[in-house]
């Protein structure tokens, strides 16, 4: 919990690396390192296999390391402690520090029920119960058993929340889309734009319709806002029918007292407790609607697949250990090279949410500048994430990724399956082709002798040099399978929690994002008031002045 080190920079193996890369690092020619070693791919590439015995291939080896730094890297993930923050989050110990809190998402999906305690008190049995509760509740919904008070099936679930109530609902429900029933929609509202739900209840019928109020503390400003929008909607559409309300609401939270006021019946309500981080809450009651879209039995597969992740991430020497050497290539680029940013960008169109979802788990994590001992780093930390479904973002912004002044890791992934295989599976084939071609064409680049050999002359050629030596990490999964998914998540889970113990700050707290709160709702009450305001800065009281004039 309480780390032994201040900063991360205090460590041997970091002032070690930090040599490293002046020597070997900075001018790594990773062409060159396959040349001269004809097992580099097996050295750096490390395949996962899944409970069900599916594979996912991670292919590391067009990244800037040789055999010493990347030793290097796992000296230090050694010394920053990474093994023993990790079997304190598997005990259940309180390594969120700053809200004296366990971090236990891993028990979540602890579904060969081993004894995992916290706080003194066992999660297997207080887990199943509400995954029955859940699966209950899916099967009637999925089934139309759960009749709305007309006696017609529900047709339509809007989960409403925002964040972590949020992305990881929409990525999953998006990337297993798949595996959904006919006939069966889901809906997301999370922004506070009156838009987002206006134009969802547009379509939809109160009669077959089931809200999903998603909110770990159930008091988040946007989602009881919109909450409240949907339940007045329903009641104006019901003939103003309470009662009804229990058949057509339902509450994934923490917080008893609040969903009761809300007036949602406690039988509704789908508990998980405080060691659930939101941005880690897919795999709690806040996955209802994944539940309800997919079915029960897949989404048991999804949380049987990040388990085993978990499981390797726990018992697998550093070395070979998935998550941890994802995590200290991060931290070689982010601290050493000093790359600001890193691009995801799945190969896969289910995927498009991918990167959104891995913006909060990573960035809401990873965005801190004080370390676990109290002080400010002198160090970076969490990367800038982001990224598009591929081959769309080649058509837009790889350019800078081939040509421009910046280094930017990327990960690519790819399923060889497609849940699709249209026209003789020829869109899979274009598909794959370009995801191989991608991160080759950015490691070998091509040069001036190159260019001139192809016939450009002048001063075109060098305009169409490509420098090459730019990293890549492939993912490959055989399928996105529900247990796939779940394994990549948890993959990336756990590649934050490396990160986050490297540079020995608490990846599980978010003060950052209360400033900004505080501060709308108090301007939330001048927007009340006609009079214009003078008691905040030049800029922002004349921005609310001429938003009261314009309004
Ligand atoms: O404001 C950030 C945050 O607290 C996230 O961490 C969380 O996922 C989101 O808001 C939603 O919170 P809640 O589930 O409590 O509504």
């Amino acid at each position: 919990m309480a780390s032994t080190f201040k900063l991360s920079t205090d460590l041997p193996a970091w002032k070690e690396l930090e040599q490293l890369y002046q020597k070997e690092g900075k001018n790594f020619d990773v062409k060159q390192a396959f040349a001269e070693d004809p097992k580099r791919f097996d050295e750096f590439s490390r395949v996962f296999t899944n409970y069900d015995d599916s594979k996912i291939l991670y292919d590391f080896s067009k990244n800037l390391v040789n055999k010493e730094i990347f030793a290097k890297l796992i000296e230090l993930a050694k010394q920053s402690g990474v093994e023993k923050l990790r079997d304190e989050m598997f005990a259940g110990d309180h390594i969120n520090t700053t809200e004296d809190r366990a971090v236990y998402h891993v028990a979540l999906r602890n579904r060969a029920k081993r004894n995992m305690p916290v706080d003194g008190k066992d999660t297997a049995q207080e887990v199943d119960d509400v995954l029955q509760h859940m699966k209950e509740f899916s099967n009637q919904i999925r089934d139309g058993s759960w009749k709305g008070y007309t006696g017609k099936q529900i047709t339509d679930v809007v989960n409403i929340g925002i964040g972590g109530s949020d992305l990881g609902p929409v990525m999953v429900t998006e990337a297993l889309k798949a595996y959904s029933k006919p006939g069966l929609n889901v809906h997301f509202v999370s922004n506070i734009d009156g838009t987002h739900i206006a134009e969802i209840l547009k379509n939809l019928s109160a009669e077959t319709t089931l809200f999903l109020v998603a909110s770990k503390t159930f008091t988040t400003a946007e989602t009881i806002t919109n909450a409240t929008s949907a339940k007045n909607w329903f009641l104006k559409h019901s003939n103003d029918n309470k009662e009804a309300i229990a058949k057509h609401f339902a509450a994934l939270s923490t917080n008893e007292k609040e969903v009761v006021n809300f007036g949602i019946d406690p039988k509704n309500m789908f508990g998980f407790e405080s060691w659930v981080g939101g941005r880690y809450s897919v795999w709690s009651a806040i996955g209802l609607s994944v539940a309800i879209f997919i079915g029960f039995d897949n989404f048991e597969k999804f949380l049987k697949g990040a388990e085993a992740v978990d499981q390797h991430f726990l018992n697998t020497p550093l070395e070979n250990n998935i998550p941890v050497i994802g995590g200290l290539l991060n931290v070689w680029y982010n601290n050493f090279f000093g790359a600001q940013t890193h691009l995801i960008a799945p190969f896969d169109q289910y995927l498009h949410r991918f990167p959104a979802y891995l913006q909060q788990l990573s960035m809401e994590s990873n965005g801190k500048s004080v370390t676990r001992a109290n002080v400010f780093t002198n160090y970076q930390t969490g990367a800038i994430i982001f990224g598009e479904p591929a081959t769309n973002a080649q058509h837009s912004f790889f350019q800078l990724l081939h040509q421009g002044t910046k280094l930017i890791p990327a990960d690519f992934i790819l399923a060889a399956q497609s849940q699709n295989p249209i026209e003789n599976n020829k869109h899979q084939k274009m598909l794959a082709s370009n995801f191989f071609a991608q991160s080759e064409a950015l490691m070998v680049g091509k040069n001036e002798e190159q260019v001139k050999a192809e016939g450009a002359t002048g001063g075109l050629v060098p305009h169409k040099i490509f420098s090459g030596n730019r990293p890549t990490t492939s993912i490959l999964a055989q399928k996105i399978t529900p247990a796939a998914l779940g394994a990549l998540i948890a993959y990336y889970e756990h590649v934050t929690f490396t990160e986050g113990a490297v540079w020995n700050i608490n990846s599980f707290d978010q003060w950052g994002v209360e400033l900004g709160k505080v501060l709308a709702k108090v301007i939330g009450k001048q927007l009340d008031d006609k009079k214009p305001v003078e008691d905040h800065d030049p800029s922002t009281n004349n921005l609310i002045n001429t938003f009261k004039e314009w309004e």
